[in-house]
């Protein structure tokens, strides 16, 4: 039966880099066979700007029906100010997240060889990078109640938010950080603040549990902040980092600039039955929408993804990996990753040059 995507375009330039990616799902049903169809819906602003939610109900129903998501980005400084904070384009996204479960986040850092010049690290210490972080997605001090502002008695304002994770939350996200170890060099960092924080105590500890039926998995303990250092100092020590919520957030952005530019980061989040939802790490931004010279590879890498993790599909999943490598390996650069003797091309020209080279293949 025909596997069913839901096309989630969303804002900025969430449009222009889920146009091209569709191309490659085109190519991937016409030219490759496979049996996949797609629809299109509302999320973020564009849901609130056409009936009010960020999270349209009919989007939602789509999505559960979906077999698969694949969403561009969502916010901008349009619905910044909105007073009613379940309004705002975000909370379209995780309203989706948190609706469908998809609690496991993979985000993988790759760098591709041709982008060594990009990194803003020196090339020996970013060279041959492939680091999967797995980001808790459904919990931790972005869902955790209580939260809001609030009235004190002096008069002055309190802004709250609760930082939670129950064992359970905890050991199914380790599951999946060490799952993928067994299937890559067998290391998991597992990343916290338990110096500090109860809930990341707990974190760790548990961690420790799920090792012990993974004694093929070598499990180590980092501080958040020295993480974020160990990153740009020496980032190829990692396999996996296992990381709630937001510590997750903040990493894969560090972790995304080691690959040349958050433009060439995708991710799955994924629920128990690895149905999933894909999207570039990166944001809608603002600042460039509009102008056709967004990059759209970590959406057109999410595509991959897809295909590999929710549709069985692996060996098409590596084609579309390798039709990116070719244009790089053509010169061919989007502004925010362009070097020296490379050639600078906007969205369109990015998108139709993978959609060649796929072609080829
Ligand atoms: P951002 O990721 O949108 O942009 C940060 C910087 O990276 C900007 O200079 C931007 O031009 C650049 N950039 C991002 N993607 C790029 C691409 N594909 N090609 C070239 N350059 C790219 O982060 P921000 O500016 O902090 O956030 C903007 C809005 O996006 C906010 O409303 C935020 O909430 C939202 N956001 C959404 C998502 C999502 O939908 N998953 C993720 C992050 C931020
Ligand atoms: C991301 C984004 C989202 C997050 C925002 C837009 C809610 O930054 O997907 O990385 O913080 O998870
Ligand atoms: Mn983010």
């Amino acid at each position: 039966m025909s596997k069913k995507i839901l096309v989630l375009p969303g804002d900025g330039i969430g449009p222009e880099i889920t146009a091209e990616a569709v191309k490659v799902l085109e190519v991937c049903r016409d030219q490759f066979g496979l049996d996949i169809s797609w629809d299109e819906g509302l999320v973020g602003g564009a849901g609130f700007d056409a009936t009010g939610e960020p999270l349209p109900p009919e989007t939602l129903d789509k999505a559960k029906a979906a077999d698969a998501i694949l969403l561009g980005a969502v916010g901008g400084p349009k619905w910044d100010k909105l007073p009613d904070i379940s309004k705002r384009p975000e909370r379209g996204l995780l309203g989706l997240r948190k609706e469908l479960k998809l609690f496991g986040n993979l985000r993988p850092a790759i760098l591709y060889p041709q982008l060594a010049d990009a990194s803003s690290l020196k090339p020996e210490v970013v060279s041959g990078l492939d680091i999967m972080i797995v980001r808790e997605l459904t919990g931790g001090i972005y869902f955790g109640q209580p939260r809001g502002i609030r009235e004190l008695e002096n008069g002055e304002r309190e802004g709250f938010n609760t930082y939670v994770y129950s064992e359970s939350e905890i050991r199914r996200i380790g599951k999946v950080a060490f799952e993928m170890a067994r299937k890559r060099n067998k290391k998991v960092c597992s990343v916290d603040k338990a110096n500090v924080l109860e809930v990341t105590m707990l974190w760790k500890e548990v961690m420790e549990e799920v090792a012990k039926d993974y004694p093929d998995v070598e499990l180590s303990h980092m501080y958040v902040d020295n993480a974020a250092m160990q990153l740009v100092r020496a980032p190829k020590q990692f396999d996996v980092i296992v990381t709630g919520n937001m510590f997750g957030d903040i990493l894969s952005d560090e972790a995304a600039m080691l690959t040349g530019s958050i433009g060439m980061l995708p991710s799955a989040s994924l629920d128990e039955n690895a149905k999933g939802m894909y999207e570039p790490c990166h944001g809608s931004a603002p600042d460039i929408a509009g102008l056709g010279v967004a990059n759209p590879l970590a959406t057109i890498l999410s595509v991959a993804m897809l295909l590999r993790y929710s549709f069985g599909e692996g060996e098409v999943a590596t084609k579309i990996e390798q039709a990116v490598s070719k244009v790089l390996d053509q010169g061919l650069r989007t502004a925010d990753i362009l070097s020296a003797d490379t050639r600078k091309v906007g969205t369109q020209e990015m998108g139709a040059a993978v959609v060649e080279a796929l072609k080829a293949l």
